[in-house]
């Protein structure tokens, strides 16, 4: 494969003054993932820690094999919401591997308002068993909380994306033969307490964990009885006398190694065949793409740079490197695993859409995982692309990537705006993973954009719309909704791609199949 040389001298005031700018944003990324992981000091840290309990990212760094990785999804989900009262909205989930096989762990933070459940929480754990069900991972809860947080009850209860969607998702993927295994570590009452009624087998923690379908206060009123939460669904209750939970665990470190031994008798699934190769890290240092990334998005963006600080070797084999120059398309491995980049270099064309869709098809019918690198101000617009068909050529690139069956994996690294997003595999188009830079930005168009059209067509100048556009437009705007999985490091990309190829690799997928292309 051809190796990417790089055009940049990284020791000129210019390049340095660039990194200076991203490193500031940085900053900022790193002190807001802090304040939602280091909580050492909160009060409800210090109570749970001292009720003799482990915080819920301690449990599953003793839940995976020892120095793997655990790829955490939407770390920031809810930040910027609700008086930031809900750290990674109350829910920790993403990827980890136990005796070698790939899991999907969803662990309640009883931290955080005693692990109840908000809009976010839902979404981000409803995302885990979307994840789980694609690619076929079996799926531990470790299920410590209050169920649904009471106030915002009409935002959780009651929609096909609610509460009751957790349950549902549970026995799909259980009647798929996907194992559910839950671990009571806390509370789990009212619907919560399905999650672990609904698992293939659960683990209970004494004097600990409980589970009951109305809590002491809920049965004094509506019975009378008095009853503690111990006599009323605790660990030997329900190990002993009810039957729900089928392990009885002397604490948590207990519970984790029961856990632990039966996900070491659950059979591998089949995964899909990825040829992967020794690993080669890049010539070119992964931290100089600070450099390159773009922090002012009307600035054009030296791909090419980029992509040699992500792939093995900084080896790239490009396809049709003379041909619709603002989409760059060409093959490379990442952690050894072949990978198809489609990367923006500008507005897309005609020519840059039929390049797109003629690349993803190759990738399809020879099982290649495709990564698109997203930086993209929309379709080429104006009389003379619409005449040429723009939209009929831009269909094409869509209709391609929306059925695309092998893995896709997004990474949105500048600006992601209007149907440009669609045609590089935004949300709607389901890739198996989004991640998003710290500098990205999405939205219909820009705030200034949006002034323009409102003002051509209405002859209104509103300063507020200018405002608003640029907050919703911001990755952590994002994030905080779970419109992607997280944001991430650029330094990282490469290793979080490798993982998502990776854990992508468990889909089982038909056999490729177009619909038909407006030719
Ligand atoms: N809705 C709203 N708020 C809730 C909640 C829920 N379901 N569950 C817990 N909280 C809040 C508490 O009000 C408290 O808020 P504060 O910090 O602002 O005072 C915080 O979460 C911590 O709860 P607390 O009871 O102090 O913690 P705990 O660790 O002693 O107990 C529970 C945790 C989950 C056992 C307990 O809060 C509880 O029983 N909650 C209600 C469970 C329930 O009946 N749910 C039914 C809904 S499906």
């Amino acid at each position: 494969m051809k190796q990417l040389h790089s055009n940049i001298n990284i020791a000129e005031d210019q390049f340095k003054e660039k990194v200076q700018v991203f490193s500031e944003l940085m900053t900022t990324y790193h002190s807001r993932m802090n304040s939602v992981i280091r909580r050492e000091q909160d009060s409800s840290v210090i109570r749970h820690h001292s009720r003799g309990k482990l915080d819920a990212r301690k449990r599953i760094d003793l839940l995976i094999d020892e120095s793997t990785p655990f790829l955490e999804l939407s770390v920031l989900a809810a930040f910027g919401q609700y008086d930031n009262q809900f750290p990674s909205a109350g829910l920790i989930t993403g990827i980890g591997i136990i005796h070698g096989k790939l899991c999907m762990i969803i662990a309640n933070d009883a931290t955080v308002k005693g692990g109840a459940y908000i809009h976010e929480t839902v979404k981000k754990h409803l995302r885990g068993q979307d994840i789980a069900l694609r690619n076929h991972l079996p799926c531990i809860y470790l299920v410590d909380s209050g169920g649904i947080f009471l106030p915002e009850q009409a935002r959780i209860f009651p929609d096909n994306d609610g509460f009751g969607r957790i349950f549902y998702n549970q026995s799909q993927m259980s009647a798929a033969g996907i194992p559910q295994l839950s671990i009571v570590m806390g509370s789990c009452t009212a619907g919560g307490a399905y999650v672990p009624a609904l698992s293939d087998e659960t683990i209970i923690v004494k004097n600990q964990g409980t589970i009951f379908i109305g809590g002491p206060p809920l049965v004094k009123a509506a019975t009378g009885e008095e009853v503690t939460a111990e006599e009323l669904g605790g660990a030997f209750v329900h190990t002993a006398i009810s039957g729900v939970a089928d392990h009885l665990a002397e604490d948590e470190v207990d519970a984790i190694r029961i856990c632990r031994n039966i996900v070491e008798l659950i059979p591998s699934g089949d995964t899909q065949f990825f040829e992967r190769k020794t690993i080669e890290e890049p010539i070119y240092d992964p931290i100089e793409i600070y450099g390159f990334a773009p922090s002012d998005l009307k600035k054009p963006v030296e791909i090419y740079e980029i992509i040699a600080r992500m792939v093995d070797g900084s080896k790239f084999e490009e396809f049709k490197q003379n041909y619709g120059l603002t989409i760059v398309t060409g093959y490379a491995r990442i952690l050894g695993l072949p990978v198809g980049i489609i990367a923006n270099n500008g507005f897309l064309t005609s020519e840059a859409s039929l390049k797109g869709a003629h690349f993803i098809e190759i990738c399809n019918f020879r099982k290649i995982p495709i990564l698109f690198l997203q930086n993209i101000s929309g379709f080429i617009v104006g009389k003379k692309y619409e005449h040429e068909g723009i939209a009929r050529n831009g269909a094409k690139l869509i209709h391609a990537v929306a059925t695309a069956v092998v893995p896709k994996i997004t990474v949105i690294i500048g600006g992601s705006y209007g149907a440009g997003n669609y045609a590089m595999a935004g949300r709607a188009f389901n890739p198996d993973f989004l991640f998003m830079w710290p500098n990205a930005k999405i939205g219909v168009m820009g705030g200034q954009q949006a002034q323009d059209v409102l003002n051509a067509i209405k002859g209104e100048n509103n300063n507020d719309l200018v405002n608003m556009f640029e907050e919703e437009s911001s990755a952590y705007y994002s994030t905080s909704r779970i419109w992607d999985d997280g944001i991430i490091d650029p330094a990282d990309t490469r290793t979080v791609v490798g993982l998502a190829i990776s854990i992508a690799s468990n889909k089982k997928t038909a056999p490729p199949r177009n619909g038909v292309y407006r030719m």
